[in-house]
């Protein structure tokens, strides 16, 4: 089972976290959705907002369930700074919770070139 869930204040993030969901074939979800059964894979997406992710996403990761959660795929978007993925892996790492190495990631609003390659990247973690 593959969840998708995304914090977005602007869509961008939202954009691609749509991708992935189209391409492993489930309903992308924003963070006011828990995790409520088992998943193999959850993805998890935010943006970078002054050097920091959103305090409601540092707020749902600490409250994962890690017995619910086998591994995460963290997704972002930002201008620039690919910090967003840094800053959700120490979150899953406070909380023991294994991720890929591998992320997904698009400058602002996801062009067609970087939708294409969220959802290849997203099938192989189906
Ligand atoms: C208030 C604010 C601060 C931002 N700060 C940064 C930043 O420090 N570094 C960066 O690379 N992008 C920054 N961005 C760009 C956002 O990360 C980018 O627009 C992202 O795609 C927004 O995602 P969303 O549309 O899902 O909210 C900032 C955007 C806003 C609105």
């Amino acid at each position: 089972m593959v969840e998708v869930r995304y914090c977005s204040r602007g869509g961008n993030t939202k954009m691609l976290a749509e991708a992935i969901a189209e391409a492993v074939a489930v309903e992308a979800k924003d963070i006011n959705t828990k995790v409520e059964n088992e998943v193999d894979t959850l993805f998890l997406g935010g943006a970078l907002y002054a050097y920091g992710i959103d305090k409601a996403l540092t707020t749902y990761i600490s409250e994962l369930d890690k017995s619910k959660v086998k591994r995460v795929v963290v997704f972002s978007t930002s201008w620039l700074s690919k910090h967003a993925i840094a800053l959700i892996k120490k979150g899953l790492d406070e909380k023991g919770i294994p991720y890929v190495d591998e992320f997904i990631y698009a400058r602002g609003k996801p062009n067609a070139k970087e939708i294409a390659k969220a959802k290849e990247i997203a099938k192989n973690y189906m």
